[in-house]
């Protein structure tokens, strides 16, 4: 908190609001004892709101900054892992070898799910969106895993994000085996977590399956991004569903509906699905056009970003990575890919996109590299929630743990009728 305070004057009466500073970032004005005069404030979309001090993840979107617990998204990216990652976010520091040996055993204690949740995928229709299917999933491990349900139990919560972490993986494949029709396959320990991932999604009991270092690398990329990313949509959602006293498993499944929508979480999907529409190279003139066209709303997917206005530091590791996998898989030449490459190197060019500062984002590279992968578009934003979840419950975990916690309750302004007296149906105009 800095000493000088903001005074807010409103019909007649004064009020000093303290002016809060925290380690990085714009300074804050503190609106709490607004309530004592009865007033709110109004600020749809948050725009202007900070809901809560968090010391998990910091961005600057000017300066193109993301660091989770202070560390540069690019230095952990490039030396170290996803479960790593999961650590530092939940306790704060990176582990030394013993801390993280014991991590990673408790997690992996954890990675299969209850027998009873395979008849539960058998309920689901074949062609359900597998965003569909783990909504549902996630928000009944509830009713399977109630022996540590206690919020307010340390060891329960440390529990609970055990279960999350290691079930995601096995949960995101099995939505992708189910609505493939093929069997459901273990979870295999002796694996990474990234690797654990693709064998529970690939591999075929009539096969050996044989891990690809580069691919398992950049499948724990993609989760390292993705981790956290501060306040956004779905994390807020975790947070005010969590501050009801809601169970972890429930709050998370929250948080996964809120990341499903297309302003979210769906945006590598619309990358694919734009460089379907594209078609073909020789008609990206066509498209660029049209997406600097005001009266027409096609835009570049993938391309600009709401926070990081110079470039996004997640795309920078992420383009690196896209090129290596399509190296690796050797689908440089497929006319996809090809298209794709193409697009970027001109829209990087483009007077338009460069005058906007309009650079590719982490969504355009994640979404070519999810697809050389061999993982269809349905499945982008299930990987998107599977990596996301440690960033949510880090967060539930951060704000359950603090004493002070309040539920959430927003404030609305009125702009519906006055008061009026009920009028019987027989009176009612037609
Ligand atoms: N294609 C064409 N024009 C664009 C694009 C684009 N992708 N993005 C922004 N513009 C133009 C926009 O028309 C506006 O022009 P003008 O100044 O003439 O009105 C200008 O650039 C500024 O755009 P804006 O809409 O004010 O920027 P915003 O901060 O509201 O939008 C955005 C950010 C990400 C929604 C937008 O850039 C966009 O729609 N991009 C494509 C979708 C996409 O890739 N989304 C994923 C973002 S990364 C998500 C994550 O963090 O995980």
């Amino acid at each position: 908190m800095s000493d000088k305070n903001a005074t807010i004057t409103f019909d007649n009466q004064s009020i000093d609001l303290p002016i809060l500073k925290g380690t990085f970032g714009d300074t804050l004005i503190d609106i709490n004892p607004l309530g004592k005069l009865g007033d709110f404030t109004y600020d749809p979309g948050f725009t202007s709101t900070a809901a809560c001090e968090s010391k998990i993840t910091f961005i600057d979107g000017d300066r193109g900054v993301l660091l989770y617990r202070g560390y540069p998204i690019d230095q952990l990216a490039e030396h170290s892992d996803y479960l790593e990652i999961c650590y530092l976010l939940l306790n704060g520091e990176l582990p030394n070898k013993e801390q993280i040996k014991a991590f990673t055993k408790n997690v992996t204690l954890h990675t299969m799910v209850h027998q009873q949740i395979y008849q539960f995928f058998n309920g689901f229709r074949r062609d359900a969106h597998p965003m569909a299917v783990m909504v549902g999933v996630v928000g009944a491990l509830s009713a399977f895993y109630h022996d540590a349900l206690d919020i307010t139990d340390p060891k329960h919560r440390e529990t609970a994000a055990y279960r999350l972490i290691a079930k995601m993986p096995t949960i995101a494949a099995m939505c992708y085996r189910y609505y493939n029709g093929l069997p459901f396959v273990q979870p295999q320990n002796e694996y990474s977590y990234a690797e654990n991932f693709l064998h529970m999604m690939f591999s075929m009991p009539s096969e050996k399956w044989v891990s690809n270092p580069v691919l398992a690398k950049a499948m724990d990329r993609i989760f390292i991004l993705h981790a956290d990313h501060e306040q956004n949509a779905s994390t807020s959602t975790v947070r005010l569903a969590g501050s009801t006293g809601a169970n972890p498993f429930a709050c998370i499944s929250a948080g996964i509906a809120a990341l499903w929508g297309p302003a979210h979480g769906g945006a590598n999907e619309a990358v694919l699905n734009m460089l379907h529409q594209i078609g073909d190279v020789s008609r990206i003139p066509e498209f660029l056009k049209r997406a600097r066209d005001k009266n027409d709303s096609f835009r570049l997917m993938g391309f600009g970003h709401r926070v990081y206005k110079n470039y996004d530091p997640r795309a920078k590791i992420m383009r690196q990575t896209c090129h290596d996998v399509l190296a690796e898989v050797g689908v440089q030449n497929d006319p996809l890919f090809k298209l794709a490459m193409e697009l970027e190197r001109i829209a990087l060019e483009d007077p338009y996109f460069v005058e906007k500062k309009l650079y590719p984002n982490v969504d355009f590279y994640s979404g070519i590299t999810l697809s050389a992968l061999g993982i269809p578009t349905n499945m982008f934003t299930v990987i998107f929630a599977l990596a996301r979840t440690v960033g949510w419950i880090s967060h539930w975990s951060e704000m359950v743990s603090d004493p002070s916690f309040r539920i959430g309750r927003p404030r609305q302004l009125y702009t519906g009728a006055a008061t009026r007296d009920f009028v019987s149906i027989a009176k009612r105009s037609s």
